[in-house]
């Protein structure tokens, strides 16, 4: 009997709990280790003696001791599992803890408390809490910089495309007739004159050629203005290229029926100033009916724009032929894209390295182009690769998709 009673101190001494046993007042009968360690620093904190519990509670839960004194003549719990939270004063600097409470009346002189510490067990759960919210913001915030880029980049393409129709209606625009009139009629002036009079003939005449001179003004004016936006458009679709590979990195892969035709020709208004600016001939072969094949377009377009770009920078804007041809075919079970330019071309040691993260040959190059590339045709179950024949002869890019 007594070696079972020893027994049972002894796990209570050694408990990892604290354990405390009170008598009605509040006075300490008996703790164990942990109870002495978890209460210590608020002893010390509150400049305790350290022998009445109710005093202790008092600073960590307060109102729990009325609950004792008022609990009824019957056993039972006062408090089960309950948390309180409470701060300890160490040199100025204030100690958050929170602390859990299991109180039980065995008799109006025996109440035994049961208490954890669950600080660090707090601080992880809130960490955890934290890292959720901040993960979640971020998400958000991605989810918001992809819509924005969607919504901009399509607005740009209609943009451009308004452009572009100004420029051709321009094109179309001949002033040499305006000039000829003019020319014409101050030819007639001596006509004219007899016909309407000296002042009306000569007024007519200046002011044809006023006309004619203003409407080549505004006429040069709206052509370079037209110029520059178009130079601004294709700025902006290149910032806009930019932060999608970095919204990329971080957004949910979608698959969704893609048409390659309709990113290719997509891919062409976005590099067609650059290609004008350069007087690159560009030639786009693709069949009437393509095969639909799955994917995510906004990543597609990012690798198509790269290799178009990759191969308009590869031409020398002095060289004498400049060409670029794109081929989209079906091979077999493969849907296979081609870009082939006469560019400057690269030798097999510099051909080794082209898909390396960072590599690149250009001044103000990131060479990431090629290495993102080449991931996100591999998530679409496809290849991609790059050949020369040597440094000056052009080269050739491969694309290809299953069906
Ligand atoms: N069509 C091409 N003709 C010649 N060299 C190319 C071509 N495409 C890519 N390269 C080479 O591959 C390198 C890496 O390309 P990329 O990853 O797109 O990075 P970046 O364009 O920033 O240099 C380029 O610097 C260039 O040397
Ligand atoms: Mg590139």
């Amino acid at each position: 009997m007594i070696r079972a009673e020893q027994k049972l101190s002894m796990i209570a001494r050694h408990a990892p709990m604290g354990l405390a046993e009170i008598d009605g007042e509040g006075e300490i009968i008996e703790m164990n280790l942990k109870g002495e360690s978890l209460l210590k620093p608020v002893i010390i904190a509150h400049d305790l003696n350290g022998n009445n519990f109710h005093e202790i509670l008092d600073h960590i839960a307060p109102g729990v001791t009325e609950k004792i004194k008022s609990a009824g003549e019957e056993a039972g719990h006062i408090l089960a599992n309950e948390p309180y939270s409470f701060y300890l004063n160490f040199g100025g600097e204030q100690i958050e803890r929170h602390f859990n409470f299991t109180i039980i009346k065995l008799s109006v002189d025996c109440i035994i408390i049961c208490f954890h510490d669950l600080t660090q067990k707090r601080h992880k759960e809130n960490a955890i809490h934290d890292l959720i919210n901040e993960r979640s913001i971020i998400q958000g915030k991605f989810e918001i910089a992809c819509n924005i880029l969607h919504d901009i980049g399509n607005a740009i393409v209609g943009f451009g495309a308004y452009v572009n129709r100004i420029r051709r209606s321009l094109d179309q625009v001949n002033p040499a007739n305006l000039q000829k009139l003019t020319e014409f009629m101050a030819a007639q002036q001596a006509e004219l004159n007899s016909l309407i009079g000296d002042a009306k003939g000569d007024a007519l005449v200046k002011m044809l050629a006023g006309i004619n001179d203003a409407q080549k003004v505004l006429l040069d004016e709206i052509r370079k203005s037209v110029t520059e936006q178009h130079n601004i458009i294709t700025h902006v679709q290149d910032i806009l290229t930019i932060q999608r590979q970095y919204v990329a990195g971080n957004e949910t892969q979608e698959q969704k029926p893609v048409n390659l035709r309709s990113i290719i020709t997509d891919c062409m208004s976005m590099v067609y100033a650059s290609i004008e600016k350069r007087a690159i001939i560009v030639s786009v072969n693709i069949p009437d009916v393509m095969p639909v094949i799955k994917g995510d377009r906004t990543r597609l377009m990012q690798v198509i724009l790269n290799i178009m770009k990759n191969s308009i920078e590869a031409i020398d804007i002095t060289a004498s032929e400049k060409t670029i041809a794109m081929n989209l075919s079906i091979q077999k079970d493969m849907l296979v894209f081609q870009v082939k330019d006469n560019g400057h071309g690269f030798d097999e040691a510099t051909g080794k390295q082209l898909f390396e993260r960072g590599f690149t040959t250009k001044a103000s190059g990131s060479g990431l182009g090629l290495h993102s590339c080449r991931s996100i045709i591999e998530s679409h179950d496809g290849t991609i690769a790059i050949t020369s024949e040597g440094f000056g002869k052009g080269a050739l890019t491969t694309i290809t998709f299953k069906i």
